[in-house]
């Protein structure tokens, strides 16, 4: 549960500059500052902080003043993608020769990215575990495991892990733990509250939650950590976030709370209709009573997220003409606008993994996943009756 019970005050004021009335127009939110360079009031001092826009951007400092509020860090960076968060967070947790402990639930693509920029170029071992057996983690975790690598909810079969315990491990054995919060949003679960040591978030999800940005957050309390990951950033990647990409998360983040209320509301409409629907034979959603991480979900979450999937009696052909007939669901990859979508992970957003892989994963053909967004539920069940009915009377 979050230790921040009012998060719609930040949500809206955190970060945002302040206009000098005397000399400003008194704009009520903070401008998009696009300078590269600002002039120094002497060589070698700016006066004002700002030389470079790779060292720091206002726009971007506005919003990094904003996701440390309302991640309950002390510390944020803005990135230019989820990905190029979590390749910085990895590189500055990570030495060679270390191992990782790695939820074997988490995001493909950190896969990847863990596949080549650690194991290959680092000679770091990625031990996958399934996380949701505590059992599993302590026994994985070795002399060289350096960090813990965690998301909760998973993608996108909605398995959770228990963060206090695993947290508890990572004390225990001196390691990280870092948690990849995209899913939960900082609305839904703090982390860094329970023992995380640092919180990475792509930002292109419900944070901006307007499809219309790409990026990426670390947050942390550590000032070392922090520093190692804005260094990494700085001079060694160059990876952040532009300034009117800042301005859109900025704007975006204001709403998140009542956007995330919905989507979880409109949410657990559609796996009821799911979970009572002839042509379904399973419905994952930490909501639902059935979900066999309910109660954990209930006691770690504020909420239990916009996103539902189901696997349907179908085959592949089936289920892709499901996913072709549904209209308001529109068919696309990614998650968290306020507009709902429809993805067949085995053809889509799980496509890049081997098949075998997938399987052994849990991701079958019949797999659909529902991010669901704002619009009225009733329109939204309207469209999966009419999407399902088909199925049926195939
Ligand atoms: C849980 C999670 N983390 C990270 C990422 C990567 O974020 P981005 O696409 O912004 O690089 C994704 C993308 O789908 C994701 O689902």
């Amino acid at each position: 549960m979050t230790d921040n019970p009012k998060p719609e005050t930040d949500a809206i004021h955190a970060g945002e500059q302040e206009a000098d009335l005397s000399v400003s127009s008194g704009d009520i939110v903070s401008p998009i500052h696009v300078a590269t360079h600002h002039e120094m009031e002497q060589p070698g001092e700016s006066g004002h902080g700002y030389k470079y826009s790779r060292f720091g951007n206002p726009t971007r400092e506005s919003l990094e003043n904003r996701l440390a509020a309302l991640t309950g860090a002390d510390y944020a960076t803005a990135f230019s993608s989820g990905t190029a968060a979590i390749a910085t967070a990895a590189l500055a947790l990570c030495d060679s020769g270390d191992q990782v402990v790695a939820f074997d639930g988490i995001y493909g693509g950190t896969r990847l990215l863990f596949e080549d920029l650690l194991c290959t170029k680092l000679d770091v071992q990625v031990e996958y575990v399934d996380a949701t057996d505590l059992g599993a983690v302590k026994e994985a975790v070795t002399s060289n495991t350096s960090l813990i690598w965690v998301e909760t909810p998973t993608n996108p079969l909605l398995k959770l892990c228990d963060l206090d315990a695993i947290a508890e491990i990572a004390t225990r054995n001196q390691v990280r733990l870092c948690v990849d919060n995209t899913f939960a949003t900082p609305i839904f679960q703090q982390p860094l509250d329970q023992g995380a040591d640092l919180v990475v978030h792509s930002t292109t999800k419900y944070l901006n939650g307007h499809s219309d940005s790409t990026g990426g957050a670390v947050a942390t309390n550590e000032s070392a950590l922090a520093d190692r990951v804005a260094e990494l950033q700085e001079y060694a990647m160059g990876n952040l976030m532009s300034p009117f990409d800042s301005y859109l998360v900025l704007r975006g983040t204001k709403t998140l709370p009542l956007r995330m209320r919905q989507h979880e509301a409109n949410a657990a409409v559609v796996a009821e209709f799911l979970d009572e629907h002839p042509s379904v034979r399973s419905v994952h959603y930490p909501g639902l009573e059935s979900h066999p991480q309910h109660d954990l979900a209930s006691a770690q979450m504020d909420g239990f997220g916009g996103v539902v999937s189901a696997e349907l009696d179908a085959t592949d052909a089936e289920t892709r003409a499901v996913v072709e007939e549904l209209d308001l669901f529109r068919t696309a990859v990614s998650l968290g606008g306020v507009e709902s979508l429809v993805d067949h992970p085995w053809s889509m957003s799980a496509s890049f993994i081997p098949p075998e892989e997938r399987r052994d994963a849990g991701i079958s053909e019949s797999l659909i996943r529902l991010p669901v967004g704002i619009e009225h539920s009733d329109d939204l069940i309207a469209d999966l009756e009419q999407g399902l009915d088909n199925l049926r009377s195939e």
